[in-house]
């Protein structure tokens, strides 16, 4: 039950970074080959029950003159590669995870290390709904009603040390339940990072539901990040571990491919990738296609973070 078809999309919007049409097949007829993993049709990977949260607070922060992104085009299209490389894989085979009993490890460069159990992070005041823009690397975009946490809820809890510069954020990686990273076509688990100043702007949230639901397996439950103003794939989805260093971070789309992802990821529709144009972007559910705004239209509140810096080289 795709929403939205092929002919929709253009081959630089469907193509996953890095990996290419022809490798997005053999990946494919590879796994259903050797694991036995049905190809059949999309099975709906999102949970009926309720949310295990409050009621979320209105957000000075949310967008006001959007239209959110159908609910069922969002959790039927796009990326979670450790569930397969085509762009409804999430919602054919995230129905595989298992988000409870969930537990994320705070360490590194923290005073105190620490395990929360999900239910322990869900039970934390300040929940909010946030309504951000959302825009994939591959040139498409979504309007979100997140639900989560100001990622500075977290830092209240453990304090890092003086050393602590940037964050690097783990996905699971579990073979049962995440059938595609037994292939090394990322380098599993997949990790993101942010500076630590990043990380802690009022913007940046640990995500736990949205459009008022429980996170949709296949959208990264149970706990995810949630960075608007840079491309999608800075946010990793079903986060197990939280680790605080000293030096910036290695993430999987870096070693992947370094000249088309780096580490700042941006979105900034001056600086094209290596083979499209980042210009213009097409919303989910529509025919035409808007300008992309710098910084994903968050410039106001975040280019403060990098003066001085030069955009074109730290891309
Ligand atoms: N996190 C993990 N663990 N694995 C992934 O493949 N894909 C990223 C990001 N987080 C990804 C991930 C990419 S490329 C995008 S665009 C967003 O998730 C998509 O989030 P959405 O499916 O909720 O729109």
């Amino acid at each position: 039950m795709l929403i939205r078809h092929a002919s929709d999309i253009l081959p630089s919007e469907i193509t996953a970074p890095a990996i290419h049409a022809g490798r997005r097949h053999f990946v494919r007829n590879l796994l259903a080959a050797g694991a036995g993993i049905s190809l059949g049709p999309l099975a709906s990977a999102s949970t009926a029950e309720a949310p295990p949260f409050g009621t979320p607070k209105a957000s000075p922060f949310s967008l006001r003159d959007e239209k959110p992104t159908a609910f069922k085009s969002i959790t039927s299209y796009g990326n979670f590669y450790e569930f397969g490389p085509d762009k409804d894989s999430p919602a054919r085979h995230a129905h595989r995870l298992r988000p409870r009993p969930w537990s994320v490890t705070i360490d590194g460069e923290v005073k105190n290390a620490k395990t929360f159990g999900i239910e322990d992070i869900l039970a934390w005041p300040a929940l909010e709904e946030r309504i951000y823009r959302l825009r994939c690397v591959e040139g498409w975009s979504a309007v979100i009603p997140w639900i989560g946490f100001p990622f500075s809820e977290l830092l209240k809890r453990i304090e890092p040390t003086g050393n602590a510069k940037f964050v690097e954020f783990w996905s699971l990686a579990d073979p049962e339940q995440m059938p595609f990273v037994r292939l090394p076509f990322l380098d599993w688990p997949y990790r993101e990072a942010l500076r630590l100043d990043e990380a802690k702007h009022p913007l940046t949230i640990l995500a736990v539901g949205m459009y008022g639901e429980v996170m949709p397996k296949q959208n990264g439950a149970p706990l995810r990040l949630v960075v608007p103003w840079k491309y999608g794939f800075k946010s990793a989805k079903s986060i197990v571990r939280i680790r605080f260093v000293e030096k910036q971070p290695e993430t999987s789309w870096i070693k992947a491919a370094p000249d088309e992802y780096g580490f700042y990821s941006n979105v900034n529709p001056e600086v094209p990738h290596k083979r499209w144009s980042q210009s213009h972007e097409r919303r989910l559910g529509e025919f035409f296609k808007r300008k992309t705004l710098p910084f994903n239209g968050y410039a106001d509140q975040v280019a403060g973070l990098y003066a001085g810096m030069d955009l074109h080289k730290n891309f």
